[in-house]
Formats: C-alpha cells, sequence, structure tokens
C-alpha cells in the first residue's frame, strides 16, 4: 500500500435472508462506528440485488458503502432478468463488482463483456470493481500473468479516464472459497504487475483488492504487501466480528 487509501469489501455472493441481513448489518454499522478504522480505510458490502433496499436503509448515513454484483450493459429494455445501472443508482450503490470469476466461469462473461459493464457503471457514477484472476490450471501452466494480462485489456482500452474511476480486484480462481490463500508475496507478484499496467495506462493510482480466502488471521500480512490495497471478501464477510477485524487491518 503506497499512499494508496485502502479499501476492504464484502462480496456476499448469494447468500442472506431479510433477517440475518438485519443482524450483520446494524452488528458491522454499530462497530465500524466505535472503531477508529473509519479513519484509515474504506469499508463496504455488495449484496444481493432484492436486498439493496433493505442495506441502503441499515447503512445511510453511516461509513460504510454499499454495491451489487452484477449490472448490465443495458441502461434499460427487454432484457429479462437483468438489472440497469440506473436502478442500482436510485438504490444509493457505490460500487458494483464486474467480471467475478463465478459469472466469468457459470455465465460465460468474457473479458469485453465485463469492460462493457464496467462502463456502464461508469456511466451512472457507480465505481466497478473489475476482477480479475486465473485458474490453477493456468497458473501451473507458468500462463498466470499472461491471462491477467487478457482480462485487463478490454478494460484498460476504455482510457484512462474511466480506469481512474476503478478498483480492480485480483482474485486467484483456485483461492476462492477453498481455505488455500495466495502467499503475501505469490499475491504482491501479481499485484505489481497489474500495477506496472495500470501505470502504463496513466492511473497508477486505482486500488487493487486481493480477493480469496481473506480472513482476520491472514490479512494484515497480505495488506502489508506494497500492492495490495485492501481486500475483496467472501465468506469472511458474512460474520460481523470478523470482517470488522479484516476491515481493521485495512
Ligand atoms: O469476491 C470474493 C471472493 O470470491 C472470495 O471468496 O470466500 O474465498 O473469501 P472467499
Amino acid at each position: 500500500t503506497q499512499n494508496i487509501r485502502p479499501l476492504v469489501l464484502g462480496n456476499w455472493k448469494m447468500h442472506g435472508s431479510l433477517a440475518g441481513n438485519g443482524q450483520l448489518l446494524s452488528a458491522i454499522r454499530s462497530a465500524w462506528n466505535q472503531s477508529s478504522g473509519a479513519a484509515a480505510c474504506d469499508v463496504g458490502v455488495c449484496v444481493p440485488f432484492p436486498y439493496l433496499s433493505q442495506t441502503e436503509s441499515a447503512l445511510t448515513d453511516s461509513d460504510i458503502a454499499w454495491g451489487a454484483q452484477d449490472i448490465s450493459v443495458h441502461a434499460q429494455g427487454a432484457y429479462t432478468g437483468e438489472v440497469a445501472g440506473p436502478m442500482l443508482a436510485e438504490f444509493g450503490c457505490r460500487y458494483v463488482l464486474v467480471g467475478h470469476s463465478e459469472r466469468r466461469a457459470m455465465h460465460g462473461e468474457t473479458s469485453e463483456l465485463v469492460a462493457a459493464k464496467a462502463q456502464a457503471a461508469l456511466a451512472v457514477g457507480i465505481t466497478p470493481v473489475v476482477c480479475v484472476g486465473e485458474t490453477l490450471a493456468e497458473r501451473d501452466a507458468g500462463r498466470t500473468l499472461d491471462v491477467i494480462a487478457e482480462q485487463l485489456a478490454p478494460v484498460l482500452a476504455l482510457g484512462s479516464q474511466a480506469v481512474g474511476a476503478m478498483v480492480l480486484a485480483y482474485e486467484p480462481v483456485w483461492a476462492i472459497g477453498t481455505g488455500k490463500t495466495a502467499s503475501p508475496e505469490q499475491a504482491q507478484e501479481v499485484h505489481a504487475a497489474i500495477r506496472a499496467r495500470l501505470a502504463q495506462a496513466g492511473s497508477p493510482g486505482v486500488r487493487v483488492l486481493y480477493g480469496g480466502s481473506v480472513k482476520a488471521a491472514n490479512a494484515a500480512s497480505l495488506f502489508a504487501m506494497q500492492d495490495i490495497d485492501g481486500g475483496l471478501i467472501g465468506g469472511a464477510a458474512l460474520q460481523a466480528e470478523e470482517f470488522l477485524r479484516i476491515a481493521e487491518a485495512g
């Protein structure tokens, strides 16, 4: 972290219920308000679409932002099942995840589509969190940095003004939900490569988060690395105390 304000974002994925969310949101809100952490780190939660309204009510006027996990490339129209950027904006979303590996793998999202989604978010003033990462087979084949470069290319082609308004997240697919975290050195190597590309694109100050089995026990050593500017947290974001301890490491 080099003079870049860290960000710790929870990705709830397809978890939650009205009752459970109510408890989780009020627990993190009150704890984070009392913590000194908010002075040093931004925090947010990306929730399933139906809970945006609940999340907005629970977190308005707090130091915790919120957002969604996907966005349509279209602003409105006959796109059954899609959710548009202007709708997310109406519910106060500050962030939206784009290109999470689960969407790339299970919904066939290409890097070109991911770039278009990032652009759709920027068009309504929402910060896209662009996720990239290699599979284990790609890592074992020595292709990690090439894969990341391919995933980044259409995003960086949007230009430095667009890129400067984004957040990036490096999530090695083999570390997601597996309990196998990348070592701080493994993560740093990729983050440094991403930083170099960002610098080439004229946006060296963009935040690059690490995601993949981040827990309170390993967050501080990851976040201490030069080019890791916080985390994108899955499972551990569903427990208030664990999530808060990760945010405090940011
Ligand atoms: O987007 C966050 C994520 O994919 C990491 O999940 O459960 O390994 O922290 P988890």
